[in-house]
């Protein structure tokens, strides 16, 4: 085994241009129908094959849990499972994507592993491939495989690339510093009385570089966090045209040339859309 290998790679952070909740499943999860976009805020996950008998997680950010609940080291038992592969890892994870934020970070973070294993072991183990095993862990890792757009049904693993003209207006990431559980908002959805969208219109519109945002996740995060539905208000009226909670929150998006709160309890972060090239990772 090449111990001395090690790799690099960004972890690119995701937001949902538009999220439709479609039912609920037999199984708990919620089919749902999501345009999801990669962005240039990333995390950085060092890695290496380790010559010691277990694996090791270190983060910068100590709230970060680094046992074996880590989606990183979920990852790394996943890939030993399914390739009956025997090796170890040490891991260092700089993390700048924010947590509960409904940015996807650790989902992002275990598709990034799943890749650098790939390439560490000199496997030629298909993206198709390493995004149906990583549904196991999580319904949004698949989505990290696809090229950085796509348009993800079911419970976010049929994912399908699509290409979207360039949308021209300054795009900002604002986050509450509280944070918000995935399965909590999931829970508060009241599945009776959800909108109702004209997908195909809203996916048209966002192709030809004209988003339209929509998340039907927003009223339960709110009821959750009434705050959040005053800061969403309050971006409107800095100037922002859009501004929309991302998965299940709590940060949001904002698209358009709003004036940003003078607020240092807010995260605030001007991004890019990212898209990458089929056989290279994510490079901002
Ligand atoms: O798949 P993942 O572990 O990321 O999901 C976290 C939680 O979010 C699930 O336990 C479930 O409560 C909720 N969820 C859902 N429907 C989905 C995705 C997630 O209900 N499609």
């Amino acid at each position: 085994m090449p111990f001395s290998r090690s790799l690099t790679l960004y972890s690119p952070a995701k937001i949902n241009i538009f999220l439709k909740i479609v039912d609920k499943r037999p199984d708990g999860y919620h089919n749902l129908s999501s345009l999801f976009q990669a962005i240039d805020l990333c995390d950085i996950l060092h890695i290496s094959l380790s010559s010691q008998d277990r694996d090791t997680l270190t983060c910068n950010d100590p709230s970060i849990p680094s046992d074996s609940t880590n989606l990183v080291l979920k990852a790394v038992e996943l890939f030993r499972r399914k390739t009956g592969l025997m090796f170890f890892v040490k891991i260092d994870l700089e993390k700048y994507i924010p947590s509960q934020a409904g940015l996807g970070g650790g989902s992002s973070n275990a598709a990034t592993t799943l890749w650098a294993l790939n390439e560490l072991l000199d496997q030629r183990i298909s993206l198709e491939q390493m995004a149906e095993w990583s549904e196991e862990i999580g319904s949004d890792i698949p989505f990290f495989f696809s090229q950085g757009t796509a348009l993800c049904t079911r419970k976010g693993e049929n994912v399908k690339n699509i290409c979207l003209n360039k949308n021209c207006q300054p795009l900002w990431i604002v986050k509450p510093s509280l944070g918000l559980s995935t399965p909590l908002v999931y829970k508060s959805l009241n599945l009776s009385n959800l909108p109702f969208y004209d997908l195909e219109r809203y996916l048209h519109c966002c192709i030809r570089g004209e988003w339209s945002c929509f998340n039907d996740l927003e009223i339960p995060a709110f009821t959750l966090m009434p705050s959040l539905a005053r800061l969403k208000n309050k971006l409107l009226l800095a100037g922002f045209h859009t501004v929309l909670m991302s998965g299940s929150g709590s940060a949001f998006f904002c698209l358009g040339e709003g004036k940003l709160p003078d607020d240092e309890e807010l995260y605030m972060k001007q991004v890019k859309v990212l898209n990458r090239e089929r056989n290279i990772w994510y490079t901002p």
